[in-house]
């Protein structure tokens, strides 16, 4: 059964820019209701739609337990106890070597990027088992399939909700919910002017490059599909298989970049 978003309940973190922005355009063209989270109201403003009524705002951070209560408070309110999609997207990064930071820095971003969507999802999961052909979105990146120097702390937490998703997945099934992960490799958004105790020369090396609506819309079509993965750009595709198929080669290869 596919994924209807006419009417659905849809939760959007990060939805004041970038991927998640796009997403909670199209679910909103598509005529779903969306609750719509990131820290930037003036930005969560700014979101396009053709029925203001069905963006339902909630600024918060969400590594904060009190911003993610709201989030399921003002869904579950919305669907009458049933929630039908959940896009974890909001999320950061950090450059650099790890010999050179800090165990806050790691901190920081396994919050935003792993246990803030990791408990977001468990205080949901009794809404999403009521919903209508549930879904679980996780954005992740191809840097959760495999990973590269200078982004230590992001590779792991993006291996980390990868690894989640695939166990929840199989455990969550048995109750009619999908887990959709969905991997971008490098997208053209705000991503690298919000990075996490990261110094401004630090620069990122691109893997493809994409913009948020491409991706957008590859995720849209995989939660619609529900399929359990999509890994975007041709790019970020050769790097997850050449790594899969040969993992001596990615390393040489990593090592002399
Ligand atoms: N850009 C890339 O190259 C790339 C590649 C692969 C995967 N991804 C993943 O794609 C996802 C979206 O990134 P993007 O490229 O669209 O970047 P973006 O334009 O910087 O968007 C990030 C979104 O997350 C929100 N956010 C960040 N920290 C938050 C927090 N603590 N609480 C609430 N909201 C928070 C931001 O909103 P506020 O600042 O308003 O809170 C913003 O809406 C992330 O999970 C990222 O890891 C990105």
């Amino acid at each position: 059964m596919r994924f209807d978003s006419t009417d659905s309940v849809c939760i959007v973190t990060g939805a004041s820019s970038g991927i998640g922005r796009a997403l909670a355009e199209r679910l909103l063209q598509r005529g779903a209701h969306v609750v719509a989270v990131a820290r930037r109201r003036e930005r969560l403003d700014q979101i396009v739609t053709p029925d203001a009524a069905k963006v339902h705002q909630v600024v918060g951070d969400v590594t904060d337990p009190k911003t993610r209560q709201q989030i399921v408070q003002v869904a579950t309110q919305l669907g009458r106890g049933a929630v039908d999609l959940l896009v974890n997207n909001a999320g950061s990064g950090a450059i650099g070597p790890f010999s050179e930071a800090n165990e806050e820095r790691l901190r920081k971003v396994m919050e935003v990027n792993f246990f803030a969507p990791v408990e977001l999802t468990r205080s949901l999961l009794p809404a999403l088992a009521k919903g209508r052909t549930p879904v679980i979105c996780n954005i992740s990146s191809v840097l959760g399939h495999r990973a590269v120097p200078n982004k230590s702390e992001y590779c792991a937490s993006k291996f980390a909700i990868h690894g989640w998703s695939d166990a929840l997945r199989a455990e969550i099934s048995q109750f009619g919910i999908q887990v959709t992960l969905v991997s971008p490799s490098t997208t053209r958004s705000d991503f690298f002017d919000s990075l996490i105790d990261t110094d401004s020369n630090q620069a990122s090396r691109s893997v493809g490059s994409w913009s948020p609506e491409q991706v957008a819309d590859a995720a849209m079509a995989a939660i619609e599909k529900r399929k359990d993965e999509v890994i975007c750009s041709f790019p970020g595709k050769l790097l997850v298989w050449v790594d899969r198929f040969c993992p001596p080669l990615m390393n040489r290869l990593l090592r002399q970049s």
